[in-house]
């Protein structure tokens, strides 16, 4: 008797108090004192003697004093599940006819013999779960890492467009100044040669206008001859032959003879002309008006011949400015227009040539906007999503689903009809991991309901696929996508 005590206690001391539900770390709280008697867990004032543990009637509030029945509503039960994973259960499920396999694999839910113990095989396919999801998980991973890394590359892609649309954009105003000098080049080789041209036409001027003083002036002497002749004239007719003064006879004689002479030189048209000479002097600045006409036109010539002229000088330097420009664009971009063959360049020309550039800048600004804009968008954590450009479909009911990460949600009908649910509006990071719900929103007004949204909520796995569709409340919906871009390496069980 003796020895069978001592046997129990050291039984008990070894394996402590072996009681239905109770974990054997928790097996020292069911010891009782030394007078066999035992308190409520959450309740020490309550002391029942220990034979009322385990006696499939509630005495403790916290359940504590069942935990091996269902006799109270709060206790717990644990399940040991040898060889698996051990649970607590609430007590309800206890003795109540069903095998809680679930969570209660060893099958100690229910009396013995009921739930056969199923741990081993449990154990086994949970392994093999754990095993298939594991790799899934890894795969997902080394997937969202490509995709990071394109995302990468989409971003440097950008980035380096703006910059070398930067770097043409200053080449593009740099070609403007060179163009705006050689412009003011042109000119002053034109105001320079209009200078000459002034110059000449004051030298005709001037000209001109001493020899019409001297025209005036001779026009004066010879008026004064005629008067003189006239006199001459009339004294050779009318003085009195009866005083025959010699002198006078002489003069007479020589003024007849003079007239007489000057009758053989020449004729009357001579005569004519020379009474003429105001005329004469009109002719004069008809051919001065004339002449200062073509003067003008030569200048005008001479100002296109210069321009030619400088043109064939600057041929050899413009080349070299075009090819600098030339070769500075080759390479760099496709779709900006290059410049042609050099040509020579007229100021026309090199106004045509500015406007040009003028609109390339333009057009450059707003390309490079738009790239700005693109790249200050939020794709999300590690900017995950900007490089996820590929569309997924899938057939559910009556709808086919359209989901494209960074872009859009669509659904179409049967008959081809699109509606739009909602344009990728924000990533909404949810845990401090950096899993991330995606926004759709401004989609297709619902008919007599809100605008259309979603939330695209992200599961990991290998594939991108929908996997379903809700409609929590009208017209804001809510799809379950499986991706690799929701796989974190927390993921791993
Ligand atoms: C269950 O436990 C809670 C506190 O843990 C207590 O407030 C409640 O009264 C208990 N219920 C019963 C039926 O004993
Ligand atoms: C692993 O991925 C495949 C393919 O997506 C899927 O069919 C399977 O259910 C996944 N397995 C686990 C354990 O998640
Ligand atoms: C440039 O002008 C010169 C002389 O006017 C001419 O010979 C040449 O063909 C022109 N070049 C081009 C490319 O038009």
């Amino acid at each position: 008797m003796k020895k069978l005590f001592i046997l129990l206690v050291l039984i008990n001391g070894i394996n402590s108090l072996k009681i239905r539900g109770v974990p054997d770390k928790y097996a020292e709280d069911y010891k009782p004192d030394e007078n066999g008697l035992w308190r409520c867990l959450s309740n020490p004032e309550i002391i029942l003697s220990i034979d009322k543990i385990n006696d499939n009637y509630c005495d403790c509030p916290d359940g504590s004093d069942e935990p091996g029945t269902n006799a109270c509503d709060n206790g717990s039960f644990y399940c040991e599940n040898i060889g698996f994973k051990s649970n607590f259960i609430p007590s309800y499920k206890v003795n109540d006819g069903i095998c809680d396999y679930d969570v209660c694999c060893d099958g100690s839910d229910e009396i013995d013999g009921l739930c056969e113990n199923k741990c081993i095989e449990m154990k086994l396919d949970h392994d093999k779960y754990v095993k298939e999801f594991n790799e899934n998980v890894t795969k997902g991973l080394k997937l969202k890492g490509n995709i990071l890394q394109r995302s990468i590359n989409e971003r440097n892609r950008l980035d380096n467009e703006i910059q070398r649309s930067n770097d043409k954009l200053r080449k593009l105003e740099e070609n403007i100044e060179l163009l705006n000098i050689e412009k003011i080049k042109l000119n002053e080789n034109e105001k320079l040669l209009l200078e000459k041209f002034d110059i000449i036409e004051n030298d005709v001027d001037s000209l001109s206008s001493s020899f019409l003083n001297s025209m005036n002036k001779m026009n004066n002497y010879v008026s004064k001859l005629e008067d003189l002749e006239h006199i001459l004239q009339r004294m050779t007719l009318e003085y009195n032959h009866n005083f025959n003064d010699p002198a006078v006879k002489d003069a007479a004689e020589s003024y007849l003879n003079f007239a007489a002479s000057i009758d053989d030189d020449n004729n009357a048209e001579n005569t004519v002309n020379r009474v003429k000479l105001s005329e004469i002097i009109g002719n004069f600045n008809e051919v001065l008006s004339r002449t200062k006409f073509d003067l003008n036109k030569i200048k005008e010539e001479m100002i296109q011949f210069t321009k030619d002229d400088k043109k064939k000088d600057n041929v050899e330097k413009s080349h070299n400015i075009w090819d600098i420009i030339l070769n500075s664009f080759i390479g760099y971009f496709e779709n900006v227009d290059t410049l042609e063959t050099v040509e020579n360049l007229s100021d026309v020309e090199i106004d045509n040539k500015i406007n040009k550039l003028n609109k390339d800048i333009k057009n450059l600004k707003t390309k490079i906007r738009q790239s700005e804009i693109e790249l200050n968008k939020n794709f999300g954590p590690d900017d995950i999503l900007r490089s996820m450009n590929e569309c997924y479909t899938k057939t559910m009911g009556k709808f086919e689903y359209k989901f494209c990460p960074n872009s859009k949600i669509e659904q179409v009908e049967k008959d081809g009809r699109t509606m739009k649910i909602g344009f990728f509006n924000d990533v909404e990071v949810i845990d401090n991991l950096g899993k991330f719900n995606i926004n759709f929103k401004k989609g297709e007004r619902c008919w007599d309901g809100p605008i259309r949204e979603a939330v695209a909520e992200l599961i990991c796995d290998v594939k991108t696929e929908i996997l379903s569709v809700t409609e929590p409340q009208k017209c804001m919906y809510h799809f379950k996508i499986s991706s690799p871009i929701a796989c974190f390496e927390s993921d791993l069980l």
